[in-house]
C-alpha cells in the first residue's frame, strides 16, 4: 500500500501560457501533446496506485463497441481496466485537474463538455490495440480523448507507442509518441485514427473523454 497521509498532488496546473499553447495547438493540429506534465514521483505513485487496485483484483478486460454489440476481443483490444465511476478520496485531484481542463476548452471552443469518463488501464506484456477512432463521426459523446501515461521506467524498445494517423489521409502516420511517464496527450476524439503498437513490458495509463453527458 502505498503512503496513505503523503499522496503526491497529481500534477502540476497548466499555466498561462502552457494553456494558451494547447489552445493554439488543438486549434491547427487537433492535438496536443506535453511530455513532462507529471513528475517521475507523481508517475511512480499513481503506478502503485495501479498497482494496489490490480492486486485486489479489479482490473476486467476491456470491451469494443456499444453496450449491446460488447465483446472481448483480444485480438484488437488486450488491455485491463478500471473505470472511475466518481472523483473520491485520492483520485479528487484527477477530477479537478481535468474539469479545470474541460473548463478551459469549453470556454475557449465553445463546446458542450459536461462529462469526464476515464480509466486507468494496463497493458500486459504483448498486448496492443488495433487502430481505431474513438468517435467515429458523431456515433458517440466523446469530444476529446486524453492519456497519461504512468510507465516511469519506460525505454526505447519497450513498445507500446501511441501512433496517431492523419485526419485527412488515415493511411498516413503523423506522430509515434513514447508513452514515458509523464507525458500527456491530448486530441479531437472524432479526428484520429490511432493505434497503440505491441508492447514488451506492462504499460500503464490514466486515459479518458471529456464529452457530452449523454450515453449513446
Ligand atoms: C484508447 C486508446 C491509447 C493509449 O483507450 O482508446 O486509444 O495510448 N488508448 O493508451
Ligand atoms: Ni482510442
Amino acid at each position: 500500500m502505498s503512503a496513505q497521509g503523503n499522496w503526491p498532488q497529481f500534477c502540476q496546473k497548466l499555466n498561462e501560457h502552457q494553456l494558451l499553447e494547447m489552445m493554439e495547438q488543438i486549434e491547427e493540429t487537433g492535438f496536443y501533446i506535453h511530455k513532462n506534465l507529471l513528475d517521475n514521483d507523481h508517475v511512480k505513485g499513481w503506478q502503485q496506485h495501479v498497482n494496489t487496485l490490480n492486486s485486489m483484483d479489479q482490473f476486467k478486460s476491456a470491451k469494443i463497441g456499444k453496450k449491446e454489440f460488447e465483446s472481448t476481443e483480444t485480438q484488437i483490444r488486450s488491455d485491463q481496466i478500471y473505470w472511475l465511476h466518481e472523483f473520491t478520496g485520492k483520485t479528487r485531484v484527477l477530477g479537478d485537474w481535468l474539469q479545470n481542463l474541460s473548463d478551459e476548452l469549453k470556454t475557449h471552443f465553445r463546446l458542450p463538455i459536461d462529462f469526464i469518463e476515464s480509466h486507468f488501464s494496463i497493458y500486459p506484456e504483448g498486448a496492443r490495440y488495433q487502430k481505431h477512432i474513438d468517435n467515429a463521426s458523431g456515433q458517440s459523446h466523446r469530444l476529446f480523448t486524453f492519456i497519461f501515461y504512468l510507465n516511469p521506467d519506460w525505454q526505447p524498445g519497450h513498445g507500446g507507442e501511441l501512433v496517431l494517423y492523419s485526419p485527412e489521409n488515415p493511411e498516413r502516420i503523423i506522430c509515434q509518441i513514447e508513452p514515458k511517464g509523464g507525458t500527456f496527450v491530448l486530441f479531437r476524439s472524432d479526428l484520429f485514427y490511432h493505434e497503440v503498437l505491441l508492447t514488451r513490458v506492462p504499460r500503464y495509463t490514466y486515459t479518458g473523454w471529456l464529452r457530452r453527458n449523454a450515453r449513446v
